[in-house]
């Protein structure tokens, strides 16, 4: 029943981008309906995803991870995705990324039919959205007519992203210098209900946190326990961790991240001082309350996170292959 609306939902969609033309800047939902004859590069692009997520249900976080660190940095230009030395792809955070070799082939699909017209931060955004709606999220339309950029530094990812230590105020500050709202970063935060982490990301808080020689106090002891196991004090750095407690469904976004937050099973530090901030713990509260209230709004913040910084008209390139200039 589930997998018919499912179904439902993206046939309708797909329909429907062809016919809505809602506006931002110059950016717009259908930008390339009628640009590639009668070919759908939205439905192309889904389908691409879609056979890379029935081998592979975890890319689906891979993908969404990686429009958030193309976005932040720089903008939404496909910088993150540039091969070369000192790209941002070298930077120490960005060495986990995922979904390269997907957007790649997204990207060849497209150019098969329509060369030179989409560009690959189009591809990104819309191997996003799909990956949101794979893993059962909500389906959104997406605004395309962003082109690429010709720039990508090392030096820019590293001061731009942010780190997994970073306070909450810091956050939103980061956040709200991008346009987007505290509501926007709790609600995209929510990405963390997909995918893992390494014990290398949250060790301080199982044994020093803080220089305090202890734990971190509002880890939950069960979950404290079995993560020491994974992580030992010495050695596991680099072993891996779902977020989603349940193995059988890490690749399923919903609101089950903030329930857990609200149980002190956060992993992540800064998800967990989202609970804890009175800045940020409200909407925690709320969003983990209301499944529908996350369902609604975690593409429309994706939406206002695929505003940042965007190249348009004249401004940078359509690149005939994602990883390099040109
Ligand atoms: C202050 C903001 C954020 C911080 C500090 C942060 C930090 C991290 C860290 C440390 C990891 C684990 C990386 C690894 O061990 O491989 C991670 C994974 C991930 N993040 Fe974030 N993140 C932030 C915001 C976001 C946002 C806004 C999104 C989505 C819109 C997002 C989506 C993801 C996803 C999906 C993963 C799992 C990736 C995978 O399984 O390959 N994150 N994040």
């Amino acid at each position: 029943m589930r997998r018919t609306s499912s179904s439902l939902a993206l046939a309708l969609g797909l329909i429907l981008v062809t016919l809505a033309s809602h506006c931002y800047g110059q950016l717009s939902v259908g930008y390339y309906k009628g640009k590639c004859w009668d070919h759908n590069v939205e439905e192309i692009i889904f389908n691409v995803v879609k056979a890379k997520f029935a081998k592979d249900p975890t890319i689906v976080a891979g993908l969404i991870r990686l429009q958030f660190h193309d976005c932040i940095v720089r903008g939404c230009d496909a910088s993150v995705l540039l091969d070369g030395p000192k790209t941002e792809k070298t930077a120490n955070p960005n060495l986990s990324l995922r979904g390269f070799d997907v957007v790649d082939a997204a990207k060849i699909a497209v150019e098969k039919i329509c060369p030179g017209v989409v560009s690959c931060a189009d591809v990104l955004t819309i191997a996003a959205r799909s990956s949101v709606f794979l893993a059962g999220g909500k389906w959104y339309y997406v605004e395309t007519g962003r082109r690429d950029g010709l720039v990508s530094r090392q030096s820019e990812a590293l001061a731009n992203l942010p780190s997994e230590y970073m306070p909450v105020r810091d956050a939103l500050h980061l956040f709200a210098s991008r346009g987007l709202s505290k509501e926007d970063f709790v609600v995209l935060l929510g990405g963390h209900s997909v995918g893992s982490t390494h014990c290398d990301n949250f060790k301080h808080r199982l044994y020093n946190f803080h220089n305090t020689g202890k734990p971190d106090a509002r880890m939950h002891t069960g979950m404290l326990y079995a993560l020491k196991k994974i992580c030992p004090k010495k050695g596991g750095s680099n072993s891996k961790v779902y977020f989603k407690h349940n193995p059988r469904n890490h690749y399923r976004i919903d609101n089950g991240f903030y329930k857990h937050l609200l149980v002190n099973q956060a992993i992540l530090e800064i998800d967990a001082n989202i609970a804890s901030s009175p800045l940020t713990n409200s909407i925690v509260k709320n969003l983990a309350y209301s499944p529908d209230y996350f369902r609604n709004r975690f593409g429309p913040a994706m939406v206002n996170m695929g505003r940042i910084g965007v190249l348009t008209g004249n401004q940078g390139q359509i690149r005939r292959s994602c990883s390099r200039v040109g």
